[in-house]
């Protein structure tokens, strides 16, 4: 048992987030230099925060390819734009007040609309490429970036929910006891998650240390964690997507290299 994917340990948090910073612009600079726009879908809560600032203020970064990149949301609570609790306006406050894109390529969910979740989709399908690669031809997003709850959820990805069971629908909406207010949810489900290029999970702090060792023992077991659910393996068609984990000292700590 273990971590699904590719473990990616770096003591330091601040040196973690440089390295998460480092391959996330490779990917996008490869994808754009190959003459395709880079779609990449981002996490509330507070660990990427950090990110968000380092690719804003970093001069290493500042060759981000934004102009060719589109910004989704991975998962949003259902409050005002203007709420404090807002992903989308913590991601427009960190990241796009502070970049040049195009107001076109940022795509916050819009949880004020009714349907949400199926207007959600449609944009999707709308801009994502369609990989003409793969066995069923499919719109694929090229980077998704995670967090992980210390009760194992991940995007709004609530243990014991049935969005967890989601086969079809990429976007849904996610209430009951488990979900943490503010609630509800509108969240990316494991279909279209698990489609992505690639999967970042990031996570730091000795808070997490105790979960993510559950979560490496209880790898079958999404239900109860729901990380355990992201995995580009278990997409039906699809096999060559990456998942790796980006996690710092205190976060790792209590995983044995088997398990990493
Ligand atoms: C959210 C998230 C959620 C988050 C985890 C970890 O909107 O809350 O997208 O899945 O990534 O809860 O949150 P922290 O980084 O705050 O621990």
């Amino acid at each position: 048992m273990g971590l699904r994917g590719r473990t990616i340990i770096v003591h330091e948090t601040d040196e973690l987030i440089d390295k998460i910073a480092d391959d996330l612009i490779a990917r996008a600079m490869r994808t754009v230099l190959g003459g395709q726009a880079f779609h990449l879908a981002l996490s509330g809560g507070s660990t990427p925060r950090m990110l968000y600032r380092r690719l804003v203020i970093d001069p290493r970064y500042r060759h981000f390819p934004w102009h060719h990149t589109h910004i989704w949301m991975v998962d949003e609570r259902c409050v005002p734009p203007t709420d404090e609790r807002s992903n989308s306006r913590m991601i427009r406050e960190l990241l796009v007040d502070n970049i040049v894109i195009p107001p076109e390529q940022v795509h916050p969910m819009p949880v004020e609309s009714p349907k949400a979740d199926r207007a959600y989709q449609k944009l999707l399908q709308q801009e994502l490429p369609i990989d003409t690669d793969a066995a069923s031809p499919t719109p694929r997003l090229d980077y998704v970036l995670l967090g992980m709850g210390n009760d194992g959820h991940t995007a709004s990805l609530f243990p014991h929910t049935p969005p967890l069971g989601e086969a079809k629908r990429w976007v849904a909406y996610n209430d009951g006891p488990t979900v943490q207010p503010p609630r509800p949810r509108l969240t990316l489900t494991y279909p279209i998650i698990n489609s992505a290029r690639t999967i970042a999970v990031f996570i730091a702090g000795v808070a997490k240390y105790g979960t993510l060792q559950q979560v490496a023992t209880a790898r079958e077991d999404w239900q109860r964690f729901p990380i355990n659910g992201i995995d580009p393996q278990l997409h039906p068609t699809l096999r060559d997507g990456e998942l790796i984990w980006y996690l710092d000292g205190p976060a790792a700590r209590g995983l044995d290299e088997s398990q990493a």
